[in-house]
């Protein structure tokens, strides 16, 4: 199994991406370890365990689904991590585990030094689906959570006013899901998301939905509002899961390579890209920097299409 604690890293080498931040980042290894927000430590995460409603072998047996094993990544804060890999090898678990929505059944995962609560008000999430409520306008799903902290209802309207401006969707607070297109519900989702203020975004293949021209103008909107919008002095962390690896590297500033059965970490890269990139993604994806990236990235990522016979990919 890799090792990936924060010293012991797997990567291609090459001249553009480094294993972690080193010295001349100003942040040493050992302090990336000490101070990370997010600790993930050996974490596993096995379906089908007795008193779980589990997946069942041919003779009626409960069949144990392993979707990650000795999962281990020190994330610090402010950092934009990108969890890239093929469908199934557990993206969507760890994302959960991180949310506090599920336990790890081995390992431990630590947010700040203690195990995520639930409900967990500094942390926000985005899906693939923009999962709005279709009976509220986008004002009030962006003013949800803010309802949810008791906010009074003119600080909920300022507020999300001022999201709603933020995601580029003046002029479209009282309109209904239905009367949205597919990338104005994802922006709502992200103010939504972003109104509560949380320190981590958790997302989960938030763009995949998207035809092409919407994902571009939606990447780099929201990379805009990260890099340069949000969080004053520091930058929110960003946990961002994707099968896509271009996206990974124009938009993070580490890849994290999955491969499935079981889920785990092949390979864990920082991306030597300069920020803010949001005004130049365009440029960024025709850089050596950008091109070998992804390439040495890729070759790891193929393994992902493997499928070991005597193991289950589930549906
Ligand atoms: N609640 C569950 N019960 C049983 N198996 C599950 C459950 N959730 C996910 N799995 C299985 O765990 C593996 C990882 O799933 P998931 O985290 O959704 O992967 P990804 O998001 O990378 O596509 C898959 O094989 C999936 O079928
Ligand atoms: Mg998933």
């Amino acid at each position: 199994m890799t090792r990936t604690n924060g010293k012991d890293m797997t990567a291609a080498t090459s001249n553009d991406t480094r294993l972690l931040p080193t010295a001349a980042d100003g942040i040493r290894d050992e302090a990336a370890t000490s101070q990370a927000l997010i600790s993930i430590r050996n974490v596993s995460q096995v379906f089908g365990l007795a008193g779980e409603p589990g997946r069942f072998g041919r003779r009626g047996r409960a069949r144990e689904l392993t979707a990650l094993a000795d999962v281990s990544l020190e994330i610090p804060a402010g950092q934009f991590v990108a969890l890239v890999g093929a469908s199934g090898c557990g993206k969507t678990t760890l994302l959960n585990m991180l949310a506090g929505l599920r336990h790890p059944t081995g390992g431990e995962i630590l947010i700040d030094g203690r195990p995520p609560p639930l409900p967990n008000m500094d942390v926000g999430y985005v899906f693939a689906r923009d999962a709005l409520l279709p009976w509220r306008t986008a004002r009030k799903n962006v003013e949800l959570p803010l309802e949810t902290r008791r906010w009074s209802a003119a600080r909920r309207r300022q507020r999300s006013s001022e999201m709603l401006d933020l995601v580029g969707l003046k002029g479209r607070e009282n309109q209904y899901r239905l009367q949205l297109s597919q990338g104005m519900r994802q922006r709502v989702a992200l103010a939504r998301t972003l109104a509560a203020d949380p320190s981590i975004l958790l997302m989960d293949e938030p763009f995949a939905a998207l035809d092409a021209r919407t994902k571009l103008t939606l990447q780099a909107e929201f990379l805009r509002i990260w890099e340069l919008h949000q969080g004053g002095d520091r930058r929110k962390t960003v946990v961002f899961v994707t099968h896509d690896l271009q996206e990974a590297v124009l938009l993070a500033d580490r890849v994290v390579v999955m491969l499935p059965n079981p889920g785990r970490v092949a390979q864990d890269k920082i991306v030597d890209l300069p920020r803010p990139r949001a005004d130049q993604l365009g440029e960024v994806m025709f850089t050596d920097t950008f091109k070998e990236t992804v390439h040495g990235l890729f070759e790891r990522l193929e393994g992902a299409i493997e499928v070991r016979p005597d193991q289950d990919r589930g549906p």
